[in-house]
């Protein structure tokens, strides 16, 4: 994962990188380190930890110039400790370097190099490429530093996004791509380079997306472009980025992730805009617009992702079955990629992912392409690489998501895939009225929100009530078992309490062992039709003493007197439910790990994008 960055330009680099690099922090925070060239010299400062530990570092000397990179570390190879941060630099200290993804070869290099007589400093499988760029550039004294950076990539397997500098060339900035993401801004007589366009907002709004295989070399007053095999020149398209510096701070809520679960007051509404079209019943949407017939005669279709985002596709195969009668499987990528699936040509694979640069879904979607499925993707981040990667998609247009745990991305993912089944649905055999009654609650759902929001104290409650505990169990029918399943690892993920999400009625063919006085028991139980099979599933966990936590849109004597906490949602469309009751089940997970004082944006071990295997 890790988050890059560079500057090129007129202004002192070091407050841009930091400020860069706390944006990027989402993408990990093993550590963090900056490279300045300043006048004849590289001066770096790398630490373990957070980004505030390196701004510590930073106060207390100086470190300034105008080209500089800057790297927050999502660790894959070496633990993350002083050493292993990044910038990795030559023996010599006149190249350093910043990298994203995996190097796979790194020790076949490595042994090579260290026969040359090369010392290592760190346990890095980056730490290869600089001294192996540096062995070509002061090898071949006729190369430019770009050159002996191409070569050298040409010798390397596996993914990344790096940023390089050289003191011998101290008017010079080179980045390359492949398989991580990398986004050029380009000012006026400077340059920005980063992870994604985060950093760069409030100094340009004009972007380049660099592609895999491109390679750049930066002056403050140039770009040049090339593939990094053949050194073609490539003349690429100017950008506007849509990101404004609201949506990327917290402003005045405690954490972002408490902000981006009431950003879906907005976001889910900004995700439907120009879509919904209540007096036909169905939904527009102008990504996918082209593909519709071979969706609906497709002889199945994939859907793919990992994490939070599998969850919504397990969602999207209950409503796409339902609307459209289309066979759909779901797989989470990282198997997906790896195992003989029957694709054919009337083969569809949807991909989903917020970041769009999730390296296990895309590696599922170019299996995909290879033989012969159409792809589409559902992505957040515009321009992100499975966006760029699949034939066709639709934009969630949920906003920025920077805490780690996702939350309204998750439920604009699953509205999309809401609107996608019903539109392919009306082309078939589903009424008008049908679809025009999903669109009213759909078209509710931000005063839904707004409602449920109102649900904090008692929230609070019963975070209080359960934060002790050490496990969790979160059981939902039908549509809203993979809300279950969401709602735990959402619990999982920021508050370490070890949660399972179970289909209800599989309970008693094992999990139901658990249940004891201690073991809170959340429970989705719509009105819908599977109201009383629930209804008869609670009685079972609270006849083992189980703490029961019902969520539902109905008032219910029964379910009143069984539940020890009961968490309301505005009634609402069975296919709506998902996505309010979601809602719930964040705060829920927040409250608790508020009051267990975990660290909400970044929990530990994570980081926001998985852009390694
Ligand atoms: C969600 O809370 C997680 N942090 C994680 O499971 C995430 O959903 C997963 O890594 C997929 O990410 P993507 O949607 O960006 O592809
Ligand atoms: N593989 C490098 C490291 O472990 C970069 C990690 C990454 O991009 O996730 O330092």
């Amino acid at each position: 994962m890790c988050g890059i960055t560079g500057y090129i330009g007129n202004r002192n680099a070091t407050p841009i990188l930091l400020k860069g690099l706390k944006r990027l922090e989402y993408r990990g925070y093993d550590s963090s380190g900056i490279a300045i060239l300043d006048t004849d010299r590289i001066k770096y400062l790398k630490k373990a930890g957070k980004i505030k530990e390196l701004q510590a570092l930073i106060s207390k000397t100086s470190i300034y110039g105008s080209i500089g990179i800057a790297h927050t570390r999502w660790a894959t190879h070496g633990s993350p400790n002083d050493s292993n941060s990044h910038p990795h630099l030559n023996e010599s200290g006149t190249i350093a370097l910043v990298h994203n993804g995996i190097i796979e070869n790194y020790e076949a290099i490595k042994e090579t190099l260290i026969r040359k007589g090369v010392i290592f400093q760190s346990e890095t499988d980056t730490e290869v490429l600089v001294h192996l760029i540096s062995a070509i550039y002061y090898e071949d004294k006729k190369l430019s530093f770009e050159d002996a950076v191409r070569a050298a990539l040409q010798e390397v397997v596996g993914a990344y996004g790096i940023v390089a500098l050289c003191k011998d060339e101290p008017e010079n900035l080179v980045a390359a791509r492949m398989g991580s993401p990398l986004v050029l801004g380009v000012g006026e007589n400077e340059y920005f380079l980063a992870s994604d366009a985060s950093p760069i907002v409030g100094y340009t709004r004009n972007v380049i997306y660099l592609d895999d295989g491109e390679i750049v070399s930066l002056t403050k007053n140039t770009h040049n472009i090339s593939t990094l095999k053949s050194k073609e020149i490539l003349t690429k398209t100017l950008t506007e980025i849509d990101l404004t510096i609201d949506e990327i701070e917290k402003g005045e809520f405690p954490h972002f992730m408490l902000k981006e679960i009431h950003d879906q007051t907005h976001s889910i509404t900004n995700t439907m805009r120009g879509r919904l079209n209540f007096q036909d019943g169905t939904t527009n949407l102008g990504g996918i617009s082209e593909f519709i017939p071979s969706l609906i005669n497709a002889s199945r279709i994939y859907i793919t992702a990992c994490g939070t985002s599998w969850h919504a596709g397990l969602i999207g195969k209950h409503l796409i079955e339902t609307y459209a009668q289309v066979p759909v499987h779901v797989e989470y990528a990282s198997e997906f990629r790896y195992r003989k699936a029957i694709i054919d040509s009337d083969t569809i694979l949807i991909a989903i992912s917020q970041s769009g640069e999730t390296a296990d879904t895309l590696a599922a979607i170019k299996k995909a392409k290879e033989l012969g499925a159409l792809t589409l993707g559902i992505c957040n981040v515009v321009g992100s690489s499975i966006a760029r990667e699949t034939d066709g998609g639709i934009y969630t247009h949920a906003g920025p998501e920077i805490g780690v745990a996702s939350t309204k991305a998750f439920t604009s993912q699953v509205t999309v895939l809401t609107m996608l089944a019903l539109m392919l649905g009306r082309k078939i055999e589903v009424a008008k009225n049908k679809g025009q009654n999903l669109i009213s609650s759909l078209s509710e759902l931000n005063k839904d929100v707004e409602e449920i929001l109102k649900n904090q104290k008692k929230i609070k409650e019963v975070a209080k009530f359960t934060k002790d505990v050490n496990h969790y169990i979160y059981l939902g029918r039908g549509i809203n078992f993979p809300v279950a399943l969401e709602g735990a690892l959402k619990l999982k993920e920021i508050s370490y309490i070890h949660a399972e999400g179970y289909p209800a009625a599989e309970m008693k063919h094992g999990p139901i062992a658990l249940i004891d006085e201690n073991m809170p028991v959340v429970v989705l139980a719509p009105m819908d039709n599977t109201f009383s099979k629930i209804l008869a599933n609670i009685q079972e966990v609270k006849a083992r003493k189980g703490i029961i936590i019902t969520i539902t849109d109905t008032k219910n004597s029964e379910l009143e007197k069984l539940s020890d906490f009961i968490l309301y949602v505005p009634p609402t469309h069975q296919h709506v439910f998902p996505i309010t009751s979601s809602v719930i089940l964040q705060l829920l997970a927040y409250e608790i790990a508020v009051l267990k004082n975990c660290e909400i944006d970044q929990p530990r071990n994570l980081a926001k994008s998985v852009t390694v295997e």
